[in-house]
């Protein structure tokens, strides 16, 4: 709901306010963003100017300290602006106040070009403010929209150039959020290949300005677009907690300063470094969109409203609300050293123990046995696949699994028939060679003849062959930026492209990759409804990877494989049991050479297929409570309940053994107190009150890596 009052606006979520006042010279305050208020009239008063050091005297304008909710470069603010533009004048400085507004009832604002979070069947409003600055000639709207049923604001804004001269756009961020509130810590994710989204806690101190930022050319993998601010006190069960995650694939920022009176400051957005945007007279520019979560209910109540949120409004696929099928991928079973008769082999042995996708990976196609050619032919290889991609479809469809097919079609390798004739098409700068990085460059997406040739390219196989599983990879950094802004540029022309092929592909599920998990956003996920979630398949590292994932974006995005052991990245000895069931917290698959695997071990992968497909709708729809966390302790464990607290599918994993130790009860949440819950394997029942406030005894085998899993069913 959206109340406005005098010069107030209060947007009311489920359990969420946001107020936004005009003070009297016409800048535009932030009040609240927290727990739900009451509506009455938040209009400053004195008082509470005198609070935030905020003066109106004409020849003592004093922002500073001002909470904002867009603030301008050099007006007095000198913290981090929400936009900096070039003016005509040759400066950046400007000061923006309120010229006008609209509420727009039953509307989700969108953003032009660019993925958004949709309306859907829940009702949803959105207010937009028109600020300007009339001494340069710039209008900037901002969007919030807010839903009835969750705790996000969705913001972003629109600069316009109204004067008669071009105006170069040198940052323009989504949102800002200025707190009044001292001693806040910041919690972000960076890492690398193979160790994606690390949980990473600090503490914002006087001074401190903490820059969250990639510009690696994705999202990336050492940096994710979401982080949170929390009171000290917070954890994952209780305490305030503020979410920022952005609806974004490229160079982003995320930054928080905290200044010398404690006041902190959040701006999220694309990221200022290399970025300009020109506008011509007349002309406007969009930044992508942010949202926002509160929670009072720690981490965990944070990634509860996340995930109903991406789950139910980001992703259009069909396959968005749908069970997956528990794929079988060939890449670590084979790498590029496979035959048509190998991969039906392959599939045959996936069907008798109850796969049912078989998903080729790299290799396929030019003359790719390696990966130094080949990327930008996507014609079959047919020393490799005689019968084609068609044929061979056809001959998977034929054992009873469906057919799904690899591509990296952002790029070019140097020695490969497209770049033979389009060299000019590889992204690069005048006079340089351009930088190869797996012995592959990038595909100029800003180019829309490029974009076109990726749509047909990619396109003229789906419309040919049984194909309805797609894996959209992406392996390199982008360099050799041709212009600034370029980032921006390419990540619009990348959109275009997914846009176009989901909508002539309904019926074809998506999956997103970037050299494991390097483009891990909402971005990718508003296209494909699951993301290979890291490179690293190794059991023990995906709990950190998989629960750090989570804090942000729901299980039903998380691509989760089992693999072969000794694990081909770490050479790590685990359980076949052990991998399988970590990875059931998420899109489960294997990924591996299955015809190498002997009948014992086919046996217990047919009742590890058996027991997920008892569980992957609650995985994919539930509320997911973490309880142990495997970056402060020897455990790792999470519980997922499904929205009616009928079920409950409870992980935990002991990660090294210890002597003569005894391993703490495991208290159970989410789950109904009146309740009684039986054990579906041992017949056993309990109340969910005991379940939750005495906890179980954990069932951990003598050995590293020990898991075992539990599905209680209400009686
Ligand atoms: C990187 C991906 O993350 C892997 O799963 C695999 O598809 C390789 N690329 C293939 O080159």
């Amino acid at each position: 709901m959206i109340i406005k009052n005098n010069n107030t606006f209060h947007l009311q979520g489920k359990n969420i306010s946001y107020v936004i006042t005009v003070n009297e010279a016409g800048d535009l305050i932030h009040y609240h963003f927290g727990k739900k208020l009451a509506d009455r009239d938040y209009s400053l008063k004195n008082e509470k100017l005198e609070y935030s050091l905020i003066s109106y005297d004409e020849n003592n304008i004093y922002l500073e300290t001002a909470a904002q909710e867009y603030p301008a470069y050099g007006y007095t603010d000198l913290r981090t602006p929400a936009y900096k533009v070039r003016n005509k004048f040759g400066n950046s400085v400007s000061r923006l106040l309120f010229k006008d507004y609209s509420i727009m009832e039953d509307c989700v604002a969108e953003v032009e070009g660019m993925p958004c979070l949709f309306k859907g069947d829940k009702s949803a409003q959105t207010l937009e403010i028109t600020l300007c600055d009339e001494a340069i000639g710039l209008d900037v709207v901002l969007s919030y929209t807010v839903f009835d049923e969750y705790d996000v604001i969705l913001r972003s804004s629109r600069i316009i150039n109204k004067s008669d001269e071009e105006m170069a756009v040198e940052s323009a961020y989504s949102a800002c959020v200025d707190f009044d509130k001292n001693d806040y810590d910041l919690v972000y994710f960076p890492g690398a290949w193979c160790r994606e989204r690390e949980f990473t806690r600090v503490s914002l101190n006087l001074g401190e300005k903490i820059d969250i930022s990639n510009a690696r050319g994705g999202s990336g993998h050492a940096m994710n677009p979401f982080v949170m601010v929390c009171e000290r006190a917070a954890n994952e069960k209780s305490g305030e907690v503020y979410g920022f995650s952005l609806i974004y694939s490229g160079n982003h920022s995320s930054l928080a300063e905290c200044d010398q009176y404690g006041n902190v400051r959040v701006i999220q957005g694309l990221n200022p470094y290399e970025f300009q945007w020109n506008l011509e007279s007349g002309e406007q520019f969009s930044t992508p969109q942010a949202v926002l979560s509160y929670s009072n209910c720690g981490f965990g109540g944070i990634s509860r409203g996340m995930h109903d949120v991406y789950r139910n409004n980001l992703c259009r696929s069909s396959w968005a609300d749908k069970n997956r099928p528990i794929l079988i991928n060939n890449w670590e079973g084979t790498y590029f050293d496979f035959n048509e008769e190998k991969l039906v082999d392959m599939a045959k042995k996936a069907k008798s123990v109850g796969v049912e996708l078989f998903v080729l990976d790299d290799g396929w196609f030019g003359k790719r046995d390696d990966d130094l050619s080949s990327l930008g032919d996507w014609v079959v290889n047919k020393k490799k696949l005689p019968s084609g991609i068609k044929g061979l479809a056809e001959k998977i469809n034929a054992e009873g699994l469906a057919f799904g097919l690899w591509f990296e079609p952002e790029m070019v390798n140097p020695d490969s028939d497209l770049y033979r004739k389009h060299p000019e098409w590889a992204i690069q700068v005048p006079n340089m060679k351009p930088s190869l990085c797996r012995h592959q460059l990038m595909l100029d997406l800003a180019n829309d003849a490029v974009c076109d040739y990726i749509i047909n390219a990619v396109g003229s196989i789906l419309e040919d062959a049984n194909v309805t599983y797609v894996k959209w990879d992406y392996n390199r950094m982008m360099n050799d930026m041709p212009f600034k802004g370029y980032n921006h540029k390419y990540i619009l022309g990348l959109y275009r492209v997914f846009d176009t092929l989901t909508k002539k592909f309904p019926h074809v599920l998506f999956e997103g990759c970037a050299s494991g998990g390097g483009r891990f956003d909402a971005g990718i996920l508003a296209y494909s409804p699951q993301i290979w979630t890291s490179d690293n398949s190794d059991a023990v590292s995906r709990l950190k990877i998989q629960y750090s994932t989570s804090v942000c974006y729901p299980l039903s995005s998380i691509s989760a494989h089992v693999t072969a052991s000794p694990n081909h990245q770490l050479g790590r000895i685990t359980p076949l049991k052990t991998r399988a069931e970590v990875a059931y917290a998420g899109i489960f698959g294997y990924e591996l050479d299955i015809t190498a695997m002997s009948d014992e071990e086919c046996e217990e992968v047919k009742k590890q297929i058996e027991f997920y497909n008892k569980i992957k709708e609650l995985v994919r729809t539930g509320d997911l409570y973490r309880l142990q966390s495997p970056y402060d302790s020897n455990y790792c464990g999470w519980q997922v309940v499904s929205k009616d607290k009928s079920e409950a599918f409870l992980f935990s994993c002991r990660i090294l053994s210890q002597a003569n130790f005894k391993d703490a009860a495991i208290r159970l949440d989410g789950l109904d107190a009146a309740k009684e819950y039986a054990d579906a394997e041992t017949g056993d029942v309990f109340g969910g009150d005991e379940l939750m406030e005495k906890g179980i005894r954990p069932v951990y085998e003598k050995q590293d890596f020990s898991t075992f899993v539990k599905l209680y069913r209400a009686k």
